[in-house]
């Protein structure tokens, strides 16, 4: 894809953080956006820095875990916008818990937003994009689905399951106008941490399993958005990726680096991971990109 000027596109999660700059960037690019979130106050702070755009923004509360939600979504961008080009599947939360203390609807509620709500939005759009001459899936998994790290286990089973996903779709949309892309993130700054769940029954501290030691939640949760690669660079380098038609979009060079860890050693990556990881503290793009 060339440009996203005149096009639509449907971003979900699009209250915060790179779903947020997802639609920032599609907006300075000149594309219309669909910006959804189940959360309402911050779709609508999302929509505010939107007004400076000349471009036609509708904005949504969707929880994609509800289906029914999403099956009467396409009709009502059609309504406003007159056409799909692409969507964005963003929208993520984790759980951080062991397995034995997940509760099952806890584990539900983890697959029904990561997992069921990428499959149940692309097979509703499917049709749409399917009309347009040029046209794109872009599907969130992360670092995570590629490798794993105690207590997260429902977030990898969705993160990898992502993945299967989008890699089967890429190869069977070959050749067609509908390009679809696999997103992996490594660390990026946003609220994913502030507002992820954890399971108060763990002994070990919040955190733990993401190697950030005995915080506080908060702690836990600033230090992961100060740390990590803005998401306005995370959301620059997602769309770069779609022009390209790259199938596989690694995001920050930590990203990378882990992914050629679980390559080097598939069963002890995580020995690579204070190596690789300690320039990066240092060398990461922490700064929003100039003039949103
Ligand atoms: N931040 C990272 O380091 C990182 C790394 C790898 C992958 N990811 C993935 O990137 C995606 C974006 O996350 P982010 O880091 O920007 O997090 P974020 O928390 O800043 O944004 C996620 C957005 O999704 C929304 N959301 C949550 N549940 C929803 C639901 N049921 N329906 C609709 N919207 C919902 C939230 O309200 C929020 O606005 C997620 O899929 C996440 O798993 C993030």
């Amino acid at each position: 894809m060339q440009s996203f000027a005149q096009k639509v596109a449907v971003i979900t999660g699009a209250g915060s953080g790179m779903g947020r700059y997802l639609a920032i960037l599609i907006a300075k690019a000149g594309g219309d956006v669909v910006i959804c979130d189940v959360n309402d106050e911050s779709l609508a702070e999302t929509k505010t820095l939107l007004h400076k755009y000349n471009v036609a923004v509708s904005s949504h509360i969707l929880d994609v875990a509800d289906k029914d939600a999403i099956k009467a979504l396409p009709e009502k961008v059609i309504a406003q916008h007159g056409k799909v080009d692409l969507v964005f599947n963003n929208a993520g939360v984790t759980f951080d818990s062991t397995f034995e203390n997940l509760a099952e609807e806890q584990w539900d509620s983890v697959m029904d937003i990561n997992l069921h709500g990428v499959v149940n939005m692309t097979r509703a759009f499917m049709p749409y994009l399917k009309d347009r001459p040029e046209a794109a899936i872009v599907n969130t998994s992360s670092i995570f689905g590629m490798v794993a790290v105690a207590k997260q286990s429902v977030y990898h089973a969705t993160k990898y399951a992502v993945r299967g996903f989008t890699e089967s779709l890429v190869k069977e949309q070959k050749g067609t106008s509908v390009q679809v892309h696999c997103v992996h993130p490594g660390h990026i700054g946003t609220n994913i941490l502030s507002t992820a769940k954890f399971n108060e029954d763990d002994t070990t501290g919040p955190g733990s399993s993401l190697g950030l030691g005995d915080k506080t939640r908060e702690e836990m949760g600033d230090m992961f958005k100060t740390h990590g690669m803005h998401p306005s660079r995370a959301a620059e380098i997602i769309l770069k990726g779609v022009k390209k038609k790259k199938a596989r979009i690694f995001v920050g060079l930590d990203a990378k680096l882990i992914d050629l860890s679980q390559r080097l050693m598939p069963n002890h990556y995580e020995k690579l991971w204070p190596i690789f990881m300690l320039p990066l503290f240092f060398l990461r793009n922490k700064k929003a990109i100039k003039d949103l």
